[in-house]
């Protein structure tokens, strides 16, 4: 085998919020694939790092009353907590306000300035008069310019899904003091993406060389169009002062743009790691290096990490990427991860229930498949898999066994001639237990195929102990040789299984490594003319009494998770865009404009009780209530998806406006609005409710 030399990245998480359970898909999704390269003797870095920078980390630390600095330590010492606790093993783990990521920010700064691709002009932006301070989109709220719906971000409008600039949102307010923005100009420097050095580069090594998935490919071409069609625009790459982030040299009171130094951070850490250890640095990231380079991200910051990132590391002569592996999101019971249902799960509100990381594992590697593809955590399913196929299944297999290992033969396993028919069986009946379709799913990353190819390996293995039934044979003693083999032979698929179930579960496997008496257990290595029986435990191998591995998953403890986060509202979000922003930065909608009771007596609010609610096919946000008011229904397409189970809501008393003009939406026609009340995030929506004894139709004055 020759061996190979990787280092191997996660994107790196915010400074200012939690891991939760869609951050864990990457993480775990990486791990497993470093544990297996390891495994197979291969040499393998994992780092990452803390984003540090930024306004929401500025924002958060002074509210908090501390400096960035002690925010970023407290927060990066959380989120190590988190990832040990889920078995997630980093060579190194540091922060990108370090000395090694502010030497390559300005390294390769200086060298795209040489390279003549840094350009700096004058832009306009909203400012926040009463913080001093520009605001960055997503901290500049207002009224959608398409729609018209109130509290959207600078960015994009969760109601209507226009996207635009924050300058075009209707009576915009800052979202840090509440004040009205003004336009301000001020000196931004830029990255020349838009030079055709980097397009027709970026063309080239997006869609030609091989670096993306094909899906990934695609979404590139569509970003980059076609040859003399330069759809890139220059990279704005600074922020004014205040900021939290590294200083552009010679440039004062300009810094860095947190997603400058941010992958800039994958090479502090490495560098950090190769001071410790000796390694040589040069040889990962000089240009045309051979060894390997791979980032595992999600499907949201492919825009980054395709096209930034190869172009800067291209410009100032480092070394891209061999391959960027995308993810998609995570979906819990067929929906967007919710607050208000309990399904944003934090990392640590999971260990603290006491609930097994490895169920977890298991189950995101049952449904990892190497593509863009979303995956869902069906809280149901979870508890069937993981205790049918993980425990039922596999577990079953040494509990069964074990036990006559130690009562009836002191611990030992067949040898001799017991030990050769042992092995006749194997090579008979366990031909296909050979490493290679495991070894080529884990490679691909398609660790669902894995899973299954193993979980058909483990029901062979259970329907051979069933014929063999031991716990008969066990009744007479003068088929104790018989039961010898058939224990030994059950314990010897057990260790042949529990090599390929390493990279998923390697917690268990160091329970299952002290129980089967052995040292770390390796990846299987079959030459052709090798069969599979080479790959089993000596003759009169010794294993220690078995101790309980796994428990089965109760429901009960689902249910708990779920009312833990439901409670837990402070817990960090991360939606699906680019721009960091916290969500304990206060944010204020100013109080509208004076009206008269005249005005107000022109809506006509009912109460209407919610005969009907339905998920609409196709639509993101959508669902379709049907609106009794007594002597009539109506039929309402309301926004309240993220945040409500059509389930909760049939039979519930709110409260509409009645005599709002209908409006024809492209699901139907919708005859009236529910009201609700809005937070910062999606998600959090509140529908209201009459006090007990209002009947449909009352009218609300
Ligand atoms: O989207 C995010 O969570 C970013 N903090 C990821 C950064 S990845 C890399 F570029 F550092
Ligand atoms: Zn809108």
């Amino acid at each position: 085998m020759n061996e190979r030399k990787i280092l191997v990245t996660s994107a790196l998480p915010y400074a200012n919020g939690s891991i939760h359970l869609g951050h864990l898909v990457e993480y775990i999704q990486t791990d497993i694939w470093v544990r297996f390269q390891k495994m197979r003797g291969h040499t393998v870095y994992y780092v990452c790092a803390d984003d540090t920078h930024g306004t929401p980390v500025m924002l958060r630390a002074e509210k908090e009353g501390i400096t960035p600095e002690a925010l970023i330590a407290r927060v990066q010492k959380e989120h190590l907590n988190d990832f040990t606790g889920f078995h997630i093993q980093f060579d190194h783990y540091h922060s990108t306000h370090s000395s090694e990521t502010r030497f390559f920010s300005e390294d390769i700064y200086h060298k795209l300035k040489q390279a003549n691709l840094i350009s700096i002009r004058a832009i306009k932006q909203l400012y926040d008069p009463v913080k001093n301070m520009f605001l960055p989109d997503r901290f500049v709220k207002g009224e959608c310019p398409k729609c018209s719906a109130k509290d959207q971000y600078g960015d994009s409008c969760e109601a209507c899904g226009a996207a635009y600039a924050p300058t075009e949102l209707k009576n915009p307010y800052s979202a840090v003091s509440g004040a009205k923005p003004i336009q301000k100009s001020s000196e931004h420097y830029f990255f020349n993406l838009s030079d055709s050095r980097c397009a027709d580069f970026l063309r080239y090594w997006t869609c030609e060389a091989d670096h993306l998935q094909s899906e990934a490919a695609n979404k590139m071409r569509e970003w980059l169009g076609n040859t003399g069609e330069n759809k890139l625009s220059d990279w704005d790459i600074s922020r004014d002062a205040p900021y939290f982030g590294f200083e552009i040299p010679n440039a004062p009171g300009k810094y860095f743009y947190v997603w400058l130094d941010a992958p800039i951070g994958y090479m502090g850490s490495f560098k950090y790691l190769c001071e410790q250890k000796q390694i040589d640095f040069k040889q990962f990231w000089q240009k045309d290096a051979t060894t390997e380079l791979y980032h595992f991200i999600g499907k949201d910051i492919l825009y980054f990490h395709a096209l930034f990132w190869p172009a800067m590391l291209e410009n100032s002569g480092y070394r891209t990427p061999t391959k960027i592996f995308a993810h998609g999101f995570l979906t819990v019971n067929g929906e967007k991860m919710s607050k208000s249902r309990g399904t944003f799960i934090t990392a640590e509100s999971y260990l603290k229930q006491d609930l097994n990381p490895e169920w977890l594992r298991y189950y995101y590697a049952a449904k990892l498949n190497g593509t863009m593809e979303d995956i869902d955590l069906n809280l149901g399913d979870f508890i069937a898999r993981v205790n049918s196929d993980l425990i039922g299944k596999f577990i079953n297999i040494a509990s069964r066994c074990a036990g006559f290992i130690t009562k009836r033969f002191n611990g030992k396993l067949v040898d001799g001639t017991q030990y050769q028919q042992l092995q006749t069986i194997v090579d008979e009946h366990f031909t296909a237990w050979r490493p290679t379709q495991i070894e080529n799913a884990f490679e691909e990353r398609d660790y669902a195929a894995a899973i299954r190819q193993i979980m058909k390996f483990v029901d062979a293995a259970n329907e051979m102990i069933h014929q063999l039934a031991p716990w008969e044979i066990a009744k007479k003693p003068e088929l104790d040789k018989e039961l010898h083999r058939a224990c030994s032979l059950g314990i010897q698929l057990f260790y042949l299984l529990s090599r390929y179930m390493k990279p998923v579960i390697p917690g268990t496997i160091e329970k299952i490594e002290y129980f089967l008496n052995c040292e770390s257990l390796t990846w299987p290595v079959l030459s052709e003319q090798q069969t599979v029986s080479e790959l089993l435990l000596p003759p009169g191998h010794m294993i220690n009494p078995y101790q309980h591995l796994m428990t089965r998953i109760d429901a009960k403890q689902i249910d708990a998770l779920i009312a833990a986060n439901k409670q837990s509202l402070s817990s960090s979000d991360k939606p699906g865009n680019t721009e960091p922003f916290t969500e304990t930065s206060q944010t204020f909608a100013p109080i509208a404009e004076t009206i008269s009771i005249g005005d107000f007596s022109k809506i006509d609010l009912r109460v209407a009780r919610i005969a009907d609610a339905e998920h609409v096919q196709g639509a993101e946000k959508l669902l379709k209530l049907t609106l009794d008011l007594g002597h009539e229904q109506r039929t309402v397409f309301a926004g309240i998806k993220s945040a409500y189970d059509p389930q909760q809501l049939k039979g519930r008393l709110t409260v509409m406006v009645a005599n709002l003009a209908p409006r024809q939406m492209k699901f139907g026609l919708s005859e009236g609005m529910v009201l609700a009340a809005g937070g910062n995030h999606p998600g959090e929506l509140f529908i209201l409710s009459p006090d007990s004894g209002a009947q449909p139709g009352m009218r609300i004055k």
